[in-house]
Parts: structure tokens; sequence; C-alpha cells
């Protein structure tokens, strides 16, 4: 099958990939409530198509935190993206430079600051707070060597969320003779990728962590590690730590809430972006489009507003914007085509949203991606009015 779609991409990565890492991508936490809203909710929202309006010059890009984006859209960072095709990382953020978007890199990568770096574009970096502040300053060291131009503070992960698919898939919980035989049954029956990642995507350890890691026998091991070190003390006081290390731009990410919105321009930052962790976290809360027009409304004139999960779509993205976003970020979509393509697949998918948004403005009248304001949406057919 040739991918037109998102979609198409996950069902390339359903064929490709391993049950395990497959499920990891695609799952959520619990029931998966929230992940099924995060793609309801855009869906729902109605564009107001216009018609007759000299759409033949159109700019897609936006500027941010002092950078000119092609377009309003950034790649999520995403755990373990070396599992999912060798050096995923690597080649994820060859794909976004070429597209001019940026690749966030996850503290949990395969790929560390340094090998991602050496693709020519340094990505945004992408930190938990961690009870060792020692190891966290040397990380954040690491990042603005490596030229990382923004850093990315996932606060909505004090402790993860449980999910069930990765218990039933044997990715967590089991022991090491019962995930042994998973891997060889996954392998044995996903030649491809056991070639290319299995065999020739070693090291499969996390590479921005892997000093601090003891114990380090499988990839999971290090998900251990990082589950014992999240600091669930934190609070925006800890910010001022992080501010002081770091002497680049600060975007708060996981912030559902409009008073945690205005707590976080209150500690400094430079930005949000509104996300439930793509339903991976808490379950049951509102999808993050819902959650957008309130903090919009109520920090966007003051530090930047992003949003991620459930873009699936140049069409989201548009959507995205018109409820207040600067850029959105989409986690399964790039990790779904980096299964599915490598990189290919990631600047194919990336070709595939442009392409939408660009029919999107042209259909609703917006010639600027900057001015993209509520009135492109039908609100009588929204499930935000
Ligand atoms: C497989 C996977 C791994 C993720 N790992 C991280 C991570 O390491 N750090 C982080 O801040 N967010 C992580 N996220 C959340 C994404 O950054 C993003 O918030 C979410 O995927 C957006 O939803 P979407 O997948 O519907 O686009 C992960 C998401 C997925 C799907």
């Amino acid at each position: 099958m040739r991918a037109a779609s998102v979609a198409d991409w996950r069902e390339l990565a359903r064929r490709r990939l391993p049950h395990i890492f497959f499920e990891y991508i695609d799952g959520g936490s619990y029931a998966e409530e929230t992940l099924r809203r995060n793609v309801a909710d855009l869906e729902a929202i109605a564009l107001r198509q216009r018609v007759m309006r000299d759409m033949s010059t159109l700019d897609l890009s936006v500027t941010t935190l002092g950078q000119t984006l092609a377009m309003p859209v950034g790649l999520a960072p995403v755990g373990m993206a070396g599992m999912y095709a060798r050096r995923g990382e690597a080649q994820a953020a060859r794909a976004a430079a070429a597209a001019g978007v940026p690749f966030a890199l996850s503290t949990v990568g395969v790929c560390s600051i340094e090998e991602v770096a050496a693709t020519g574009a340094p990505p945004w970096f992408q930190l938990y707070m961690l009870k060792d502040r020692g190891f966290m300053r040397d990380l954040l060291a690491r990042a603005q060597e490596a030229g990382s131009p923004v850093l990315l503070f996932t606060v909505d992960l004090p402790t993860p969320g449980s999910r069930y698919r990765d218990v039933r898939s044997g990715f967590t919980g089991s022991g090491p003779l019962e995930a042994a035989l998973a891997q060889l049954r996954d392998g044995v029956t996903h030649p491809a990728w056991t070639w290319d990642v299995f065999v020739n995507g070693r090291p499969h350890t996390l590479g921005n962590v892997e000093a601090a890691v003891t114990q380090k026998g499988r990839v999971t091991d290090f998900l251990s590690w990082i589950a014992r070190n999240f600091d669930k003390s934190v609070t925006w006081k800890d910010i001022e730590f992080v501010r002081d290390v770091w002497k680049g731009p600060i975007v708060m990410k996981g912030v559902l809430d409009a008073d945690d919105a205005r707590d976080a321009v209150n500690a400094g930052a430079d930005g949000v972006i509104v996300s439930n962790h793509g339903g991976r976290q808490l379950d049951g809360v509102a999808s993050a489009i819902s959650a957008l027009p309130r903090i919009a409304d109520a920090v966007g004139g003051d530090i930047e507003v992003f949003m991620d999960g459930g873009v699936r779509s140049g069409l989201d993205v548009l959507k995205a914007l018109a409820l207040g976003a600067r850029a959105c970020f989409v986690g399964r979509p790039w990790a779904w085509a980096l299964g599915g393509g490598g990189e290919a697949g990631v600047a194919r998918m990336l070709a595939t949203l442009r392409s939408e948004l660009t029919v999107a403005m042209i259909l609703t009248g917006c010639a600027n991606a900057r001015d993209a304001g509520r009135e492109l949406l039908d609100l009588t057919h929204s499930p935000l009015r």
C-alpha cells in the first residue's frame, strides 16, 4: 500500500513493527477515553468554507521563539523512536529539517542529543523533572552545547499513567524469559524490522540517560530507571532551577488548565504546549483541542501557545491555529510514518500535512497562517460551542 494519509502510515506501521512497539505507540492510558476524545473533538469541529477570494498567494510560515517554521507543525518528543526504525530520531530529525519544521528529541530517545545534532539540525530538547538535579544540569548543558534552541519541559508526567496495552503485549510488567520469548516471536515475524533495527540499529540504549543507568539489559530497563527517577515533588518553584541552567526559551509541555497556564507565565515560561500527553497519562481529562481556546484566551497575549494531541491532518492543524495555537505538534503520526517508511515516510507524512493545510487555507480564505482565527470555523457545528 502507498500511504496517502496519516491513517495509512498507521496501517503500514502496524504491519511492519513488532507488536510491542506498535502497541506502545498506538495506545493510551486506561480505557483510552482521552485518546479517542483528542481525535474525535478535532474531527467534529467544522471549518467554514469560503470561496472566490483570490488565494493565489499563500503563506504557511509562522515565527515563534526566534525561529521561522515553514509551516505551523512540529514533531513532538516521542520516546524510543530508534526502535521504530534504525537510528530513528536522526532519520526523523533530517526529515523535519528538510521540511523546515522543528524536531523535538525526547529524554528517552534512543539517539542522544549529540547524535541528532550531528545531522546538522540541533533538535528542540525535551526534559522531565528528575530527582537527580546534578544529572539534569549535565543533560541541559549537553543540550545547550549541542545547539538545541528550545527546551520543552514536560510537566504532565510526575508519574507514568497505566497503559493496559503495554501490559497485554508484554512490553511492561513481564519477566525476562517471557520478554525474551515475545521478542524472539516478534523478530521472526517481522524480518524487515529485525534486519533494519535489531541487527543494524544498535546500540539499543537511551543515548541521553545511558551514563546514569546501571542496569541496561533491555531498552525497557531504561524506562524503569526513568520511572523511578521522576520527581513527584516538583512545583512551579523548581522551574527557577531550570531557568537558571537553561539560557534559551522554555516551553512547558502538558498544560491543560488555564490556571496552570497562568502559573507557567508567572514562572517565567516562554510558552506552553496544551497537551494531555496524547491521552497517555490521566485518562478521562478533556481533549487538548477543547482546552486550547480557554488557555489561548488566558495567556496567548503573554506567551506562545502550542497544542498537541489528536492532530491527524492538515485540516486539524488549521483548526488548532483557528482556536489560538501558534503551531501544533504531532506525536503518533510521525512515529507511525517512521515505523512504516523511515525518513522518507516522515518526509512524505509532513508533505501530506502541508498539502492538506494548503487546501484548507485556500477553501477557508486564510491566506496567511499567522492570521488564522476563529472566523475560520463554523462553530454552530462544534463540540466547543
Ligand atoms: C510513543 C509515544 C512516546 C512518547 N514519549 C514522550 C516523551 O518521551 N516525552 C514527552 O514529553 N512526550 C512523549 N509523548 C507525548 C507526545 O510528545 C505528544 O504529546 C503526543 O503524542 C501528542 O498526541 P498525538 O500522538 O495524538 O499526536 C509520547 C507519545 C507517544 C505516542
